[in-house]
């Protein structure tokens, strides 16, 4: 038989891979044998191996340095972690063992910081980059930390009225750090123009002048951007960094202080088999524009910041289901029913297409054929029918004896803002609480009154969920 799912796999792709092999037609991810864990645990389950975190940042690290080493770079590398890919404790202190910085997105963030200064996994000296559209309680809880003593905190402002919130609220006896965030424009095929995050960029050098110059409390520190659609080689993202680093060169001759430039996150990870970026090239190029636009303009390098989310955790992560059993609904199409919901279990593969690598866990022996996969819920969109290098599905055919075992499919790279997207636990994306919820009903003389149903979720209840409190 030469049309078996290895034969497929061999002949479309470089196989095996560093994470992906086979052994006597089952999967392995990363060396483990996933048959295993399923003769263990039973199916549906999410696979968290942690290794593969450590083994990320020090690959960026290690890029960063060879690259800063390589071209003289006058500055130094920070990698942070951003926590909104996923805010579970047992991947964030896996991140620190690294040595990261972190970066924030919401109030309820900070709860997270202090529980890690507690446990002992951060010291004050740990930079927090605090990011997003500030409420007042998250202003708030950036202030107390930095009155508490952290050093290193900088909250990077996504609009000008923020800063006066920290010019009440903030204590220190050193001047304050902050950031500045540049809105960026972004791709023609995006839904608009300009990110809602950050200041416009005509606006920053003004602002900078008017209201942060000459007052002795606080320091600009730091320039941010961060681009939706990450960290490419087209013209977009080259022209966007060469206008935030002018503004750098701008800034940097009359505030001496500013000394950081932070890229946000955007480095991609591998949907497909057939995956092929060049993360050198792209951070040996990041480093050279920089470096290049300072020479020209005579000002030193900044230090650089990274905030990558899928980068650090996306690859750790994995889904594996089962196939329940197979419909032909018309002459063509033959669905794969899977013990679990895509909207539940992988909300980015229906709200924005997203795709991950789809590979079967067993029977690599047996013929291959083209289906669809469909999820449990009765929602129209619980379906998954095409990959990332192809527009369509193809697994092993089902054996029609019973007795034999099912298939089991894997989507793998599944770790980053998939559980805080379906609400896992109850746990939500940002760390954005459920509201509090309003119910009215007509009383028994027919008139209108409304009760609480919910108050606001908590901080705690969220802590617990994600293994920081008990
Ligand atoms: C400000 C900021 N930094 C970092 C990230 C992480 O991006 P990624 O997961 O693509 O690395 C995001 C994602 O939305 C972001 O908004």
């Amino acid at each position: 038989m030469n049309n078996t799912y290895t034969d497929l796999v061999q002949q479309t792709f470089d196989f095996p891979q560093h994470d992906f092999d086979v052994k006597d037609n089952y999967l392995r991810f990363n060396g483990v044998d996933i048959k295993r864990l399923i003769d263990k645990y039973g199916t549906p389950f999410k696979l968290t191996y942690l290794p593969k975190i450590g083994d990320q940042v020090a690959k960026a690290k290690k890029m960063f340095n060879d690259a800063i080493k390589k071209h003289r770079y006058d500055g130094n590398y920070y990698y942070c972690y951003c926590t909104k890919s996923s805010h579970f404790s047992f991947i964030v202190e896996e991140t620190l063992k690294q040595n990261v910085h972190i970066e924030t997105s919401f109030a309820y963030d900070i709860e997270i910081i202090k529980q890690l200064y507690k446990r002992r996994k951060i010291t004050k000296d740990t930079f927090v980059i605090c990011n997003g559209f500030k409420t007042k309680a998250y202003t708030k809880n950036i202030s107390q930390l930095i009155n508490s003593g952290f050093k290193n905190v900088i909250p990077v402002l996504d609009n000008k009225n923020e800063f006066e919130d920290y010019k009440k609220s903030i204590r220190a006896k050193d001047p304050v750090k902050i950031g500045i965030r540049i809105a960026s424009e972004e791709e023609p095929t995006f839904d608009f123009y300009t990110s809602r995050l950050g200041i416009r960029i005509r606006d920053v050098l003004e602002f900078y002048v008017d209201k942060i110059k000459g007052n002795n409390r606080f320091q600009l520190k730091m320039l941010h951007f961060f681009m939706n659609k990450g960290i490419k080689d087209d013209i977009y993202y080259w022209s966007e960094l060469n206008k935030v680093v002018n503004l750098y060169c701008q800034l940097k001759k009359i505030c001496p202080e500013l000394d950081g430039l932070n890229i946000g996150g955007g480095f991609p990870i591998k949907h497909s088999l057939a995956f092929d970026y060049d993360y050198n090239y792209m951070v040996n190029e990041i480093i050279s524009n920089i470096r290049n636009v300072c020479k020209k303009n005579k000002v030193p390098v900044p230090d650089i910041y990274t905030e990558f989310g899928s980068f650090t955790v996306g690859e750790s992560g994995a889904v594996i289901y089962s196939v329940l059993d197979e419909k032909m609904q018309n002459d063509r199409e033959i669905w794969y029913m899977i013990d679990s919901s895509f909207i539940t279990t992988l909300p980015d593969t229906w709200g924005i297409g997203e795709k991950f690598l789809l590979l079967p866990i067993n029977k690599w022996d047996k013929e291959y054929q083209e289906v669809h996969l469909g999820g449990l819920t009765c929602d129209s969109h619980d379906f998954y029918t095409s990959e990332e290098h192809i527009n369509a599905v193809f697994l092993p055919k089902l054996e029609k004896d019973k007795k034999t075992e099912p298939l089991y499919i894997g989507f793998f790279h599944t770790g980053a803002y998939q559980d805080q997207l379906a609400g896992y636990g109850g746990i939500k994306h940002c760390m954005i609480p459920s509201p509090k919820h309003v119910v009215i009903e007509r009383n028994k003389d027919g008139e209108l009154e409304d009760w609480l149903y919910a108050k606001e979720q908590t901080p705690q209840s969220m802590l617990k969920i994600l293994g920081y409190i008990r």
